[in-house]
């Protein structure tokens, strides 16, 4: 495995491993690399010949208040374990090689409507930042395929429908959600809950799924069921910024053409915010590879 820093550099990695009829795949991450990660570096590698890592922390995507210098930064074991996976190129790159005029200039690229809702209004800007820093690493790896989680859902509606609008040819493929054995869902962020809160952290995952199984029963008065998922999230510790239950095709309200459902949820343990989802298939003959039902 190479490690690449320049912009330059990458191009000409990938370029020549293009002109030798090689497919690029590519993951795009944070660094502080878990199962998640690795499981979407097993199917870019699974579905292309070629495949780039990216580990940035990407400023842009941070608002003011949250967790950028917090954020683990685990390159050298990050490195260890890619090169175990048979990642071919990593790209890490410092934050004045992918903003060399500095943030502020920087042109962006903002996704409407879908991002006014659920993270994006609680996290206003992230979106864009999100949008912006991956049109970017696209412009550089211009891979043929590129990989992303299906925990961070509303991040993967963004990214395929700017994938969509702005005519890039990528395929965007996700990867189901990968959780610890209690459920958990994977992330970077739960390295900063203490030991009480890694107990309770499983909760969010249990109260997505018993909300699942009243839908799957047959209970569609979805306000209320919002209402009470909130109330269990904070009888149980958390400080939810949401539980939402939302069409899983559009993340609009459920209407009756509705034909699968995602129940997202955003909610803190002390200073960790954590995300979750699970999805439900309203019409088992419809074609709904993209969501397992986890
Ligand atoms: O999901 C992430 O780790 C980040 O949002 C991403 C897609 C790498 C962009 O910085």
């Amino acid at each position: 495995m190479q490690t690449l820093t320049s912009v330059d550099a990458l191009r000409r990695a990938v370029n020549k491993a293009r002109k030798a009829g090689k497919t690029i795949g590519f993951v795009p991450t944070m660094g502080n690399l878990h199962e998640g990660h690795l499981q979407l570096l097993r199917r870019a590698k699974h579905l292309t010949d070629c495949v780039v890592v990216s580990i940035f922390v990407n400023p842009l995507q941070f608002g003011a208040n949250e967790d950028l210098d917090a954020y683990p930064r685990t390159l050298a074991s990050d490195k260890e374990k890619l090169f175990a996976e048979g990642a071919n190129f990593l790209f890490a790159p410092s934050v004045d090689e992918m903003y060399p005029e500095g943030m502020q200039p920087q042109t962006r690229v903002s996704v409407p409507r879908i991002t006014d809702t659920l993270c994006g209004a609680v996290r206003p800007g992230h979106f864009t930042g999100v949008a912006t820093v991956v049109s970017k690493l696209f412009n550089m790896v211009q891979p043929d395929v590129a990989v992303f989680g299906e925990k961070d859902f509303q991040q993967l509606m963004v990214i395929r429908k700017m994938v969509s609008d702005l005519c890039m040819p990528i395929d965007v493929v996700s990867v189901a959600t990968v959780r610890e054995t209690d459920g958990l869902a994977m992330s970077s962020r739960n390295n900063f809950l203490s030991s009480k809160e890694r107990r309770v952290a499983p909760r969010l995952h249990r109260i997505l799924q018993d909300y699942r199984e009243a839908i799957a029963n047959g209970f569609d008065d979805y306000q209320h069921l919002e209402k009470h998922a909130l109330e269990d999230l904070l009888l149980t510790g958390f400080q939810p910024d949401y539980v939402s239950i939302r069409d899983a095709e559009t993340l609009d309200p459920i209407t009756p053409d509705t034909e699968a459902i995602v129940i997202l949820a955003a909610a803190r343990l002390g200073r960790t915010r954590l995300i979750d989802n699970v999805t439900l298939t309203l019409n088992p003959s419809a074609d709904w590879g993209m969501l397992a039902t986890n």
